[in-house]
């Protein structure tokens, strides 16, 4: 495995693959490697002759009052997962190379961008889609993996990718869990062992939503299921609950077939986030 740091090595690295008509897979995180990671990992390995992973830590997707600074950066660890999973390429930019001092350019997709996340977190997806689109056209890659656990993500990195002509194919991945059905996420490591055990009731609360919107519940009443049985853990304080078609994001009507039912909501002062596609 070759650790590359500029970007314009990295390029270089990309076209020359490309020429010997090898295929591309990428995946990039922000590093604090986990399961969830591993499976994107290992998709990419499986489909692509060469395999890039990305580790930034995007100083720009951060609100003022996040947790950039002490967001996990546990790098010698990443990079041994990396290599015991093939990964050919670790693409380690410093935030100086891919933002200069006059930086000034944002990528923002409008549509996605007004709703369920984005009002908690505003400016949160222009500084992801502006970095997942200086990091597409430093990688190039032929096919990129997202996790469907940040699902709003997801669509407007699809949305942005077609829009924009993006070569690259986005695929979305399975959510991992927990053994208790947690989502696994680098801020878990906030959790203490207790309330960890205790954020597993986030899935069971989506299980019973998913079992209830197959047999035709009211899904105002759905939500408020959820609501309540997440307020039953101590310290929840509940972003949202929102029930939306699974494609476009529109707020979901009862006569939806498909639909993402997707919550945020902090324990112990950390921001979980959690959904499930479900369907008629
Ligand atoms: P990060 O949170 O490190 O996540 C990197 C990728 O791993 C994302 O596509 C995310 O959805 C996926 N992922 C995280 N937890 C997962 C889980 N439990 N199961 C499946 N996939 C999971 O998301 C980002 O970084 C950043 O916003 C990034 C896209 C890298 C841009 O900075």
């Amino acid at each position: 495995m070759k650790v590359i740091k500029n970007p314009l090595q990295m390029q270089k690295i990309a076209l020359l693959t490309a020429k010997k008509g090898k295929s591309i897979g990428f995946v990039p995180t922000m590093g604090a490697l986990h399961e969830g990671h591993i499976s994107l990992i290992k998709k990419s390995v499986k489909s692509n002759d060469i395999t890039v992973v990305s580790i930034f830590v995007n100083p720009i997707q951060f609100g003022p009052k996040e947790d950039f600074s002490k967001y996990p950066r546990p790098i010698l660890n990443d990079k041994n997962i990396c290599k015991k999973n093939k990964v050919d390429f670790l693409f380690l930019p410093d935030a100086d190379n891919l933002y200069d001092k006059n930086y000034s350019t944002y990528v923002e997709v409008n549509k996605y961008s007004q709703f369920m996340c984005a009002v908690s977190r505003p400016g949160h997806f222009k500084g992801v889609t502006t970095v997942v689109s200086k990091l597409l056209n430093i990688v190039m890659p032929d096919n990129a993996y997202f996790g469907l656990k940040d699902y709003q993500q997801y669509v407007i990195i699809k949305k942005m990718s077609a829009d924009l002509n993006f070569k690259t194919k986005i695929t979305g991945c399975p959510i991992v869990r927990e053994k208790n059905g947690l989502a696994m996420s680098s801020r878990n490591k906030y959790l203490t062992p207790e309330y960890k055990e205790k954020a597993g009731n986030i899935f069971k609360s989506l299980l019973k939503a998913k079992q209830d919107f197959k047999s035709n519940k009211n899904i105002k009443s759905i939500a408020a299921d959820i609501k309540k049985s997440l307020n039953k853990i101590e310290t929840a304080i509940i972003d949202y609950v929102e029930i939306r078609d699974w494609q476009t994001l529109e707020a979901a009507k009862q006569s939806t077939k498909t639909v993402v039912i997707a919550v945020a909501v902090k324990i112990q002062n950390v921001r979980l986030i959690d959904n499930i596609v479900c369907s008629k």
